[in-house]
């Protein structure tokens, strides 16, 4: 297969994890004679400072023209600590999630057996949990219209019937590849905008008979992540919801560096680790690369390439067999490896591995 790759770095960490996730699909495409060529291109504050704009004309066309977008994370201090900035390094990651029309965003919580002792949770809660939470992300109150004064400001949680539709569908889609089961998460008893998607919800649940659908408040929902991970096989929820959720789902596994995700739409897909920019650890060769690693996991998924897929999983099981970890998760007295030697160790793995 032919496959272009827009390569999105960004701030913080990202240019770190992203020399690891360029490196591993390299060594994957290497091995199985896929031909990759990558494209790179400027977002975040990394683009402020040098072009004024966190999502760029040009990275948006790199964008277009790619097959798919490798993106590591956005985000600097020096903004959030300044609520009059007029432009911010997250508005790029939404102007890149409106124009790539990117509506499902997909972030699988999944449970390694090797790490469940850095889980906050119980080790007997936590033991197999493995779910997916499909977020929708061009909708709801993060795009509504706003309003704001010194005495009044609002945000408008906005849905309508085919933005609904559409992520139900990705939902109902996640389950029957799954384990059947969808649970659509909303504030029904309410909000409006909720009621809509349990109404919408209700009339598509008789299409899929070989799925079972139950909804469950978000409130309610969040209690049920920790005291009961593995009720869990689908989630679907609205945008805001699903930011909060899946913040949540991502401490259960044991460390956020482990948690890739995908998001899909009308143009083209981008992959991106699930935590952010990590800007105190910028440079200090620490940043756990397995998120972004996994997210080129979930890109050879994508394109229908299973095998590839399974040789990246594979290797970042073995380097956490090998106890070849970052410090964030190294077991007590384990040796310390840094960013690049966890990937160099994942790149010689793929390269030389015979199964
Ligand atoms: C996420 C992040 C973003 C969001 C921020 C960085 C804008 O928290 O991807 O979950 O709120 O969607
Ligand atoms: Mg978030």
């Amino acid at each position: 297969m032919n496959l272009k790759i827009a390569v999105l770095a960004g701030d913080g960490i990202g240019p770190e994890i992203s020399a690891v996730g360029v490196d591993v699909l390299s060594a994957v495409a290497a091995r199985f004679g896929h031909k990759v060529t990558y494209e790179y291109a400027i977002c975040g504050a990394d683009a402020i400072d040098k072009v004024g704009d966190p999502f760029p004309e040009e990275t948006f066309q790199i964008c277009m023209d790619a097959d798919a977008v490798l993106f590591s994370a956005v985000g600097d201090p020096k903004y959030d600590n300044d609520p009059t900035a007029k432009v911010r390094p997250e508005q790029g990651l939404l102007a890149m999630r409106k124009r790539l029309g990117l509506y499902a965003n997909i972030r699988p919580v999944e449970t390694f057996d090797c790490l469940i002792h850095k889980s906050p949770l119980k080790d007997e809660l936590v033991r197999g949990a493995d779910f997916v939470c499909i977020r929708e992300l061009t909708g709801g109150m993060y795009f509504g219209e706003k309003y704001q004064d010194d005495e009044r400001a609002y945000d408008t949680n906005v849905y309508t019937r085919p933005e609904i539709e559409r992520i139900l569908r990705v939902g109902y889609e996640y389950a029957r590849r799954r384990h059947n089961h969808l649970t659509v998460v909303d504030k029904a008893n309410i909000l409006a905008s909720s009621r809509l998607w349990r109404q919408i919800a209700k009339e598509m649940a008789p299409m899929y008979p070989d799925v079972l659908t139950d909804y469950m408040y978000v409130d309610n929902a969040s209690m049920r992540m920790i005291q009961e991970p593995r009720f869990f096989d689908v989630i679907v929820t609205e945008n805001t919801f699903g930011d909060i959720l899946t913040d949540e789902g991502s401490c259960i596994s044991g460390s956020m560096g482990l948690l890739p995700s995908a998001s899909t739409g009308e143009h083209t897909p981008v992959f991106e680790p699930v935590h952010g920019s990590w800007p105190q650890a910028k440079g200090k060769n620490i940043a756990n690369p397995l998120a972004q690693v996994l997210s080129v996991a979930m890109f050879f998924e994508y394109f229908g390439l299973a095998a590839e897929g399974r040789l990246v999983r594979d290797a970042v099981q073995a380097s956490l067999d090998a106890n070849v970890r970052t410090p964030e998760i190294q077991v007590d007295g384990g040796a310390h490896y840094g960013t690049k030697e966890v990937g160099a160790w994942l790149v010689d793995y793929i390269s030389n591995h015979n199964s």
